[in-house]
């Protein structure tokens, strides 16, 4: 009988968990009926409760592991798994590369139907822990209790991260294992001060509060770190001894800056910025060259993966010096600059205003004059003949953000005529959508590198390079 119809919500049943689907839950099979396991991971035998059934899949949960996984390992995280970032730190990491190399194969052959795929290359991340360069924290006054919590726990403050699929409330966090040590003790700091200083933290509901969110940057390379306090509205004396406390604290740190979000929008986004420590923007050091990145910028989150997947997107554009290179999506510039050692002329695309800045600014600094960098909504920019403002590129790089390329810029795309499009994403779904409007367009997957920029996480990086 057919298992999607006789599989109903509210079913406990004993499940062999096969693979990890993309985005990180267990995947087991009732005949040809699919349930997707939370928390479960390939190699464990589940007893597991279905909450949820759709048109053709179920959701369940693990009620009980009736045979361990050989790949299992003990998780690192003592906030594992409510916190839901590092979701598949009990596989072993070996097997979590295998995963997310099967998962873009799957993607790609089964759900876009691209023919005669495999993926050619995986790169697995050189340090599995503390390789994160950026790491965000949200304040609440609504705090995540757990059972195991004692009942005098502080309520009315947190300083960590969402709970999945909670707006509203905030998981407190000690320690972050994939953030650079120093991350856990500013995080704890922060804390302690802003509970000291009585300091409110923002009410999502009601919109009260001074304090929204710690980010905090890292340059790997130069032992630079950056904070941004981003407060709700601008009180310069209100913030200082937490930010003069920090400092003290921590005289590696090299910026402060107080990011301004008036808006409701949940984002650690300021409308402006205030300059209150250091320089104004943290440097790191990639390849060759040093970037100056501002609080706001788009920077690769691992800053050694980083390096490699550049290098792919390098050698898949194979450059002999005189070609014009479009990078679009180009965040500070940084694939641009890699680019322009060996290219002519580079041409960087990008929507935010201080990633152009700091894009033109670090080519300055890198001596580089065949870069140029323009303020650009690719969502529309090249609708009204503004291509042919510039020079026709020869090889264009994509790096667009997860939600992918807006259908205009897919659909532009081949339009360019360009002899290479290097595609660099972190949503291999997309991808896969955009591979088979090149593919329509006479363009040939030549290459696809997997490059494993986020260990533990469900995130997957790839290199796509089509030729003409
Ligand atoms: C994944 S990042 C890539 C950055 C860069 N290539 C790098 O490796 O550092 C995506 C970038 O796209 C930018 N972006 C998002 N939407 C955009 C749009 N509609 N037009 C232009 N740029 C956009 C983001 O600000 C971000 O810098």
């Amino acid at each position: 009988m057919n298992q999607s119809t006789v599989i109903k919500k509210g079913d406990e049943l004993v499940l062999d968990i096969d693979s990890l689907a993309y985005g990180g839950k267990g995947v087991a099979r009732v005949d040809d009926f699919v349930i997707f396991v939370k928390n479960a991971i390939p190699g464990q035998k589940v007893r597991a409760l279905v909450y949820r059934k759709r048109k053709g899949y179920g959701e369940a949960r693990p009620l009980e592991i009736l045979t361990e996984s050989p790949h299992m390992v003990a998780p690192r995280c003592d906030h594992f798994p409510t916190c839901g970032g590092c979701k598949v730190q009990q596989l072993d990491y070996e097997e979590q590369v295998a995963q997310k190399q099967q998962q873009v194969e799957n993607i790609f052959l089964r759900q876009a139907g691209i023919k005669d795929f495999k993926v050619d290359a995986v790169i697995p991340a050189e340090h599995i822990y503390h390789y994160r360069n950026k790491m965000e924290f949200t304040f609440s006054n609504n705090r995540w209790v757990l059972p195991s919590e004692s009942e005098e726990v502080e309520r009315d403050f947190a300083l960590g991260m969402h709970i999945p699929k909670r707006w509203d409330k905030i998981l407190n966090i000690d320690a972050c294992h994939i953030m650079p040590e120093i991350g856990t003790e500013i995080l704890n700091k922060t804390q302690s001060l802003a509970k000291a200083l009585k300091l409110k933290p923002y009410d999502q509901k009601t919109h009260n509060g001074f304090l929204r969110y710690l980010l905090m940057r890292f340059g790997h390379n130069t032992g630079d770190i950056l904070v941004n306090l981003v407060t709700s509205y601008e009180n310069p004396d209100l913030l200082k001894p937490l930010a003069d406390g920090l400092i003290e604290a921590f005289p590696q740190v090299t910026t402060v800056v107080n990011n301004i979000n008036t808006r409701k929008a949940d984002v650690a986004f300021g409308e402006y910025e205030l300059h209150l420590h250091g320089k104004s923007y943290l440097e790191e050091k990639l390849g060759y060259h040093t970037f100056e990145i501002s609080a706001n910028s788009f920077f690769q989150t691992n800053t050694v993966m980083a390096d490699k997947l550049y290098q792919a997107a390098l050698e898949g554009a194979k450059l002999r010096g005189e070609e014009v290179v479009f990078d679009l999506y180009c965040g500070t510039g940084s694939i641009s600059l890699f680019l322009a050692q060996k290219a002519k002329e580079v041409h960087g695309f990008e929507v935010i205003v201080s990633a152009v800045e700091d894009a033109t600014r670090n080519a300055v600094r890198n001596n580089m004059g065949n870069v140029h960098f323009h303020v650009a909504n690719l969502d529309n920019f090249f609708k009204f003949g503004v291509g042919k403002k510039y020079p026709k590129p020869d090889v264009v790089v994509v790096d667009p953000p997860r939600a992918g390329m807006h259908k205009f810029m897919s659909n532009y795309l081949p339009k360019f005529g360009a002899e290479k499009i290097i595609y660099v994403s972190c949503n291999p779904t997309t991808q896969a959508r955009d591979t088979e409007i090149l593919q329509m367009k006479g363009y040939e997957l030549k290459k696809l590198t997997v490059v494993d920029m986020f260990p533990h996480t469900p995130h997957v990086e790839t290199v796509c390079i089509f030729q003409k």
